[in-house]
């Protein structure tokens, strides 16, 4: 009950704390194309995952599942959504319900709901081969998500403590089962030398969750008496994650998050070199506070305002999107020049 509990409070800190939106996208201006030659009917908005196929580049990220009654109907309604509005869907961390048959329904709900959608299983980077397939199996994932948490689990009182030989389980798992393997932060951001390894190891994708959104160092100081402040500024923003790892990380697949709450962000997130963008804290907080119709409602607008972005810069597709020319000012320009990529 214990776990049930903390997901529960991951929802409610989670709303409590908000977005803080220092993710740094405000550092990252399109060059103005007066001539983009292209027409709105022409914009194609379907983009690739290594070999996933996605038909819009946002997805629902993994939050929640496990947690009884609650957990269960958002997760229903987040799987209607992503149905009705054609996005791809994680789901939250399947471990608990691995052990324990009542947690099962939660993720047995999704796949329910929507019959032929993408669906991304979630585990942390502790499972096993055989608990990641069967991760897998339970909800008929296309994918499986890895998540990488070490400054939420050593804040978090009850974390891990050990972090020792996570990139070598992430290798096995990557061998071990049929289904491509995404590796995830949690809003701390994600180097190049880390997506070097993990693309080293196999991993098609990695998903850069960026500082600057959804901050769990917040989240579980809440829930602790004597706060570790010192990891509530900790970690890199998404656009340095996003930029550094395309530009030096050729051979995997950058997922954009952290902190994405409209269009704009969707586009300069592809511009800086992602195939997809997830979106999380933003829209579990439309969701419980405005609605499952607020929400669609919300959805259909991201995808026509990123319809009319793209006809802005003459971008018909997403690959040509990631190619436009853009200006790095400001702390993520200053965090490229440091880091030797610009
Ligand atoms: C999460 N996130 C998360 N990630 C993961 O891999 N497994 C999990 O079980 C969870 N659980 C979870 C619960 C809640 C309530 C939230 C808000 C988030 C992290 C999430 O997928 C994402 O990486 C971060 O929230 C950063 O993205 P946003 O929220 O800034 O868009």
């Amino acid at each position: 009950m214990e776990r049930a509990k903390r997901k529960l409070e991951h929802i409610e800190y989670a709303l409590a704390t908000g977005q803080s939106r220092l993710h740094g996208f405000d550092d990252i201006v399109f060059v103005h194309n007066s001539l983009p030659d292209v027409s709105t009917t022409q914009i194609n908005l379907a983009t690739q995952i290594g070999e996933l196929s996605l038909s819009s580049p946002i997805f629902i990220n993994a939050m929640t599942g496990g947690g009884g009654e609650a957990t269960l109907k958002i997760n229903e309604q987040l799987a209607y959504v992503a149905k009705q509005c054609g996005l791809a869907m994680a789901v939250g961390s399947q471990m608990a319900a691995l052990n324990d048959e009542r947690e099962r329904a939660s993720f047995a709900v999704i796949r329910q709901v929507n019959r032929d959608g993408i669906i991304f299983a979630n585990l942390g980077s502790e499972a096993t081969v055989e608990q990641a397939k069967r991760a897998i199996d339970m909800i008929e994932a296309n994918a499986l998500q890895i998540h990488l948490n070490v400054v939420q689990e050593l804040v978090m009182p009850e974390g891990d403590r050990d972090f020792s030989k996570a990139l070598r389980r992430i290798e096995q798992i990557v061998r071990g089962v049929e289904v491509p393997v995404i590796v995830k932060e949690v809003g701390f951001g994600m180097s190049k030398e880390t997506a070097a390894k993990l693309a080293n190891v196999g991993v098609i994708a990695v998903d850069v969750g960026g500082f600057g959104g959804t901050n769990f160092a917040r989240i579980e100081n809440e829930r602790r008496a004597r706060r570790l402040a010192y990891f509530e500024r900790w970690g890199m923003s998404t656009t340095v994650s996003i930029a550094e790892i395309a530009q030096t990380v050729p051979n995997v697949s950058i997922i954009g998050s952290g902190g994405i709450q409209n269009a704009l962000d969707v586009a300069k997130a592809i511009a800086l070199g992602a195939s997809a963008v997830g979106m999380a804290g933003y829209v579990l907080r439309l969701l419980v506070e405005e609605g499952i119709e607020k929400l669609m409602e919300e959805i259909t607008l991201l995808h026509e305002d990123l319809t009319l972005i793209m006809t802005a810069l003459g971008a018909k597709t997403i690959a040509k999107l990631q190619r436009v020319p853009l200006v790095i000012r400001g702390e993520t320009h200053h965090w490229l020049h440091e880091r030797g990529i610009d």
